[in-house]
């Protein structure tokens, strides 16, 4: 053990003066007197270490700072009399004391921030530093995803989007549609009437059964050139299976002008397929009867086998899946909003989404898009 000052002392009498190497000595090394070891700088750490748990405040912990890290602290102490150390003793001991400095530098960190949390757990307060919770948003049905789509292949040929009542006027779901009462082609429509009698006893509104109603209140309310869609829901009073729901989207399309022909209403509507499908999906015609359109046809698309995945689009024996109905706007459609058959013609178009984004993404059963199931939401 080398008493520092001691030595000063004796020295400073030997020569009669104090020599400032040995001075600046004798100040470093206070508190420490002793020469540095690994043992001793291991001693050292396990005792800071241990007074430092103990410690149960942020004023406790500075002390403890001042004590061992501190300008006069002890760990400073020692590294600053590495110096002094047999060369060969130096490097070792050298990196050990710096070891231990940087070990209490983190533990007091630590300690600082346990102290911190702590009070603010007493004090039952926030921890503001916490990560925050994900936020679980929404997203769109896929039913919309899908109207969204078919409206934007549309619009993008120069067609407007509107809407129209879902509680619609006999007036409009049939008569104007040249269906009149006792018409049978009413049966094709299997509808839910409001409780509502009029005056004249009759029953004149119904959840309205397709979108074509809204053919007659646009045409009453313009001169042509006429070229809207019209998607939103539909009912009807029927037994759900894999693809027929009680209620549905539909959309319905019109156009009319001069000059209008059934090569249009091909063209559009194949060019609705290939911006929906891809330019690689096959569509077909056939002749079909609604009362509202003549010639009438339907078009469907194709179910046939991937051969890439060995399955088809929709999980039933059919090659073909009729996704709407479509025709020639009949003259009597046009006489009745006062437009002149002879000089004007056009076609319509009416087609459910939900059968599209079945066909679309290979969805078995039209009842997923209604059951709320997000597991099947969430996979679109
Ligand atoms: N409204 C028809 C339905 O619900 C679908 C339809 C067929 C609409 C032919 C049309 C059309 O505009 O021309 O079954």
């Amino acid at each position: 053990m080398t008493n520092f000052r001691a030595l000063t002392r004796r020295r400073a009498a030997a020569y009669n003066f104090v020599p400032t190497i040995v001075l600046q000595n004798a100040i470093v090394s206070q508190p420490s007197v002793e020469s540095p070891s690994a043992a001793s700088i291991a001693t050292l750490t396990n005792q800071a270490l241990k007074e430092l748990d103990a410690v149960s405040d942020p004023d406790g912990a500075e002390q403890w700072r001042v004590s061992y890290l501190g300008r006069r602290g002890q760990i400073t102490g020692v590294l600053r009399s590495i110096p002094q150390l047999d060369p060969d003793q130096r490097r070792e001991v050298g990196a050990q004391a710096n070891q231990a400095k940087n070990a209490l530098e983190e533990a007091l960190a630590r300690r600082i921030r346990e102290l911190a949390e702590a009070e603010l757990a007493a004090a039952g307060a926030l921890d503001v530093t916490l990560p925050g919770r994900p936020v679980i948003t929404g997203r769109l049905h896929p039913t919309t995803q899908i109207v969204r789509e078919i409206c934007g292949a549309f619009i993008a040929m120069g067609f407007s989007v509107v809407e129209g009542p879902e509680v619609e006027l006999d007036h409009y779901n049939f008569e104007m549609l040249n269906i009149p009462a006792g018409h049978p082609a009413r049966d094709m429509w299997n509808s839910l009437w409001v409780d509502y009698v009029n005056e004249e006893g009759q029953q004149p509104m119904l959840l309205r059964t397709h979108t074509s109603p809204m053919q007659a209140r646009v045409m009453e309310a313009q001169d042509p050139p006429v070229r809207v869609i019209v998607p939103g829901k539909c009912y009807r009073y029927e037994a759900t299976d894999a693809t027929h729901e009680w209620h549905f989207y539909q959309i319905e399309g019109l156009a009319v002008a001069e000059g209008i022909t059934f090569a249009n209403l091909k063209g559009t509507l194949y060019e609705f397929a290939r911006r929906v499908f891809g330019p690689d999906r096959q569509i077909r015609f056939r002749c079909d009867y609604f009362p509202f359109v003549e010639p009438g046809v339907d078009m469907s698309i194709s179910n046939f086998v991937d051969p890439a995945t060995g399955k088809r689009p929709i999980n039933r024996d059919e090659d073909w899946i009729e996704i709407m109905g479509a025709g020639m706007v009949h003259p009597r459609v046009l006489e009745g909003v006062g437009y002149d058959p002879q000089r004007y013609t056009g076609f319509a178009f009416g087609m459910g989404p939900e059968r599209i984004g079945m066909l679309k993404y290979g969805i078995d059963d039209i009842r997923h898009f209604y059951r709320n199931d997000v597991r099947f939401l969430r996979q679109f």
